[in-house]
């Protein structure tokens, strides 16, 4: 499978929002990322339903929702009604992760399940089977513009052996500090879709960024 690019529109300029969703559709990118952080979970507040009404109006891409919230079963139809075509939750905001993956089964939507950087896949032995997509996060959650953790490697890898057999067609996303010169390396690690926020805002010409994204070539690479 080709992997999947799915721009952040935490980085994009809200004052312009209409435009930066009108150059995301007509880009090679696969998803919107939609990141909603609620200041509790996360140190920052990001937005909530009615930006993500106004990206869903214009919107011709599925909304990959990333929710950075405590108590995200509250929400999840919510965020379903609302547009959303996938539903990922963080591992560490989940007491009953079984019962959370099924409420967003439920509602409609593919699930995911998000790990902070200190949380090890292994912890996902147990529902791996149930879930769409894993999203791996390459840096603390709460910011756009910081810097990938490199200990990103070692956990693809480590999903990779987990979902052998059990789940192969699951999504492995990367979050976090991934732009061109990361994406070869992740894709030969294993991993098929991946967030960019600044690597493609803070550009002259994002959509072409995206088409570079989209392009690489994982064999075309060295390590
Ligand atoms: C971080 C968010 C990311 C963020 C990525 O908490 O989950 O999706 O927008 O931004 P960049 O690509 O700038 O690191
Ligand atoms: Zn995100």
């Amino acid at each position: 499978m080709k992997h999947l690019i799915a721009p952040s529109i935490l980085s994009a300029d809200f004052g312009n929002l209409q435009r930066d969703v009108e150059m995301i559709n007509q880009s090679e990118a696969d998803w919107f990322h939609v990141d909603v952080m609620d200041g509790v979970f996360v140190p920052n507040i990001s937005f909530g339903f009615p930006v993500m009404a106004a990206v869903k109006k214009y919107a011709t891409k599925p909304l990959d929702v990333h929710l950075m919230i405590v108590e995200p079963d509250k929400y999840i139809e919510d965020f379903a009604k609302a547009g959303a075509d996938r539903i990922t939750v963080h591992y560490e905001a989940c007491t009953h992760l079984h019962r959370t993956v099924q409420a967003i089964k439920a509602a409609g939507c593919k699930a995911g399940v998000a790990l902070n950087p200190h949380t090890p896949v292994t912890l996902l032995q147990d529902i791996i089977g149930d879930l769409d997509l894993v999203l791996i996060m390459s840096v603390n959650p709460g910011f756009g513009g910081q810097q990938f953790i490199q200990n990103t490697y070692k956990k693809i890898r480590d999903l990779k052996a987990l979902i052998q057999g059990v789940n192969e067609n699951l999504i492995i996303e990367v979050d976090g500090g991934v732009g061109l010169q990361n994406i070869g390396t992740l894709v030969l690690a294993g991993a098929n879709a991946f967030v960019a926020g600044n690597a493609i805002f803070v550009t002259e010409n994002p959509a072409e960024t995206i088409s570079e994204m989209k392009s690489i070539n994982a064999s075309a690479i060295n390590i």
